[in-house]
């Protein structure tokens, strides 16, 4: 049986649709994305899904009237019921707490672009992190996929890519470089990779 992923977003999806071209490319032999869960009802992704006929649904913290407790009670309670295995948060904007995250050891990803432990933790996020980048004048930056613990960007890192900065470059070209040469690149591949480890552990148990 494949290792059933839940992808979980908040906006454009990009990373998303690399997940999904992957797996349609047959680069996902070991996982099927099953569900796509947003936090934002308005989220492009949301889009991206329905065209690929996967299920999505939205959970949002506000219609939890704030309640972190219930907002991850939600997630959870939804992942359990579409059987999920493996979380991969791909432009997800929300912290999760370590009473989630305790609950899935090795079993979330995160898509961080930079390569950790530089710009990373609270407060870099989307085009901070590119910013800060270009602000402290690096000439190498790069994309980082990391298992989630409690620690923001925190947990053990599985793979990284660098990227050159080039002369004269915005946060916004810097973040379009970052994703065309090393997220879209290194997601699906992490996905792959802990697909196949929860698919081998499944056979061993
Ligand atoms: C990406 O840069 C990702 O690294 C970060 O948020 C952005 C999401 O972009 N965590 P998208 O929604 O996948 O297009």
């Amino acid at each position: 049986m494949k290792t059933r992923i839940a992808v979980l977003v908040s906006g454009g999806g990009t990373n998303l649709q690399a997940l999904i071209d992957a797996e349609n490319a047959g680069k996902i032999p070991h996982g099927e994305i099953a569900l796509v869960i947003s936090n934002n009802p308005n989220a492009y992704a949301l889009e991206r899904a329905r065209q690929a006929g996967i299920p999505a649904a939205v959970i949002s913290r506000k219609e939890c009237g704030g309640d972190q407790q219930k907002f991850e009670q939600w997630i959870q309670m939804t992942l359990e019921r579409d059987g999920i295995d493996l979380i991969i948060l791909a432009g997800f904007m929300c912290i999760l707490t370590e009473k989630f995250t305790s609950k899935w050891p090795n079993r979330i990803l995160n898509i961080h672009p930079s390569l950790i432990p530089s710009f990373c933790g609270s407060g870099f996020y989307g085009l901070h992190v590119h910013e800060a980048a270009l602000e402290r004048g690096v000439k190498v930056t790069g994309a980082t996929v990391h298992f989630v613990n409690e620690i923001p960007d925190g947990g053990p890192i599985l793979l990284q890519k660098a990227v050159a900065v080039e002369q004269g470059d915005t946060p916004e070209t810097l973040q379009r470089r970052v994703m065309e040469q090393a997220e879209w690149i290194l997601l699906p591949q992490a996905a792959e990779m802990v697909s196949e480890m929860i698919e081998n552990q499944r056979k061993d148990s």
